[in-house]
């Protein structure tokens, strides 16, 4: 049995009867045929910080080198699959919980999988990555400050926060705890795209995600 066998019931099954079919494609041959692995690449960081604009410009990228990626962003989820989930702690655990699930079939179907959420809470990001194997979740922090973040400003959204007509935003009246030991820390606050994304490039070539031989 492997570390992750999600044909094992977990924690809140709550139907019973229902019996894993295994599939007869499996991840390694995926990876051999494509000629990459899969892989999460979980970023975080506060709302303007650029999670959305790295994982964006590293999923063309990607495409353009012939790999198989796909961003899974926080606003556009929050559009379907949780559109029912609001910022309440509560409902942002949710979000995350869905999110980590959906990235582990992404995982599963042999796609680079980029999330882009604030995803605040080091427990609901440790939930995620618990539910794959060590080596499958690569949580890149995207370390822009407050003062920067505030700065940015890109959908006038703590403008709004600050006067109060948003309730729990992050950062100014609902928490965000930064990773503690990330696998990657990019200072997406003041460096530019480019260089950006060539850090997180280098880290799924050294952890031979992607071939060297990759641009
Ligand atoms: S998370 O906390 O549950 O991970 P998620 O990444 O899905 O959040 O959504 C965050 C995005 O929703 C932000 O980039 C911002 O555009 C928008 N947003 C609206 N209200 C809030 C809020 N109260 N706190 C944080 N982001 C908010």
């Amino acid at each position: 049995m492997v570390m992750n066998d999600p044909s094992v019931a977990g924690v809140g099954q709550k139907a019973t009867n229902i019996v894993w079919h295994h599939s007869s494609v499996n991840r390694k041959a995926i990876a051999e045929q494509r000629g990459h692995r899969s892989v999460i690449l979980w970023f975080t960081g506060l709302s303007g910080s650029g999670k959305s604009t790295l994982a964006n410009a590293l999923n063309a990228e990607l495409f353009d080198q012939g790999l198989a990626s796909y961003v899974l962003d926080g606003d556009n989820i929050r559009h379907g699959l949780c559109k029912d989930l609001g910022f309440s702690d509560a409902d942002r655990e949710e979000n995350i919980r869905r999110i980590g699930e959906v990235s582990k079939l992404f995982l599963d179907s042999g796609v680079i999988v980029l999330t882009a959420f604030v995803s605040p809470f080091r427990a609901d990001r440790n939930k995620a990555r618990a539910l794959v194997d060590q080596g499958d979740f690569l949580e890149i922090y995207c370390a822009a400050d407050l003062e920067t973040c505030e700065q940015r400003d890109p959908k006038g959204l703590y403008l709004k926060a600050r006067s109060g007509a948003i309730k729990d935003f992050t950062g100014i009246s609902s928490p965000y705890e930064a990773p503690i030991s990330p696998e990657l820390k990019v200072d997406t606050g003041s460096q530019d795209l480019k260089t950006s994304v060539e850090e997180v490039l280098a880290k799924l070539k050294e952890q031979k995600i992607i071939p060297d031989s990759t641009k």
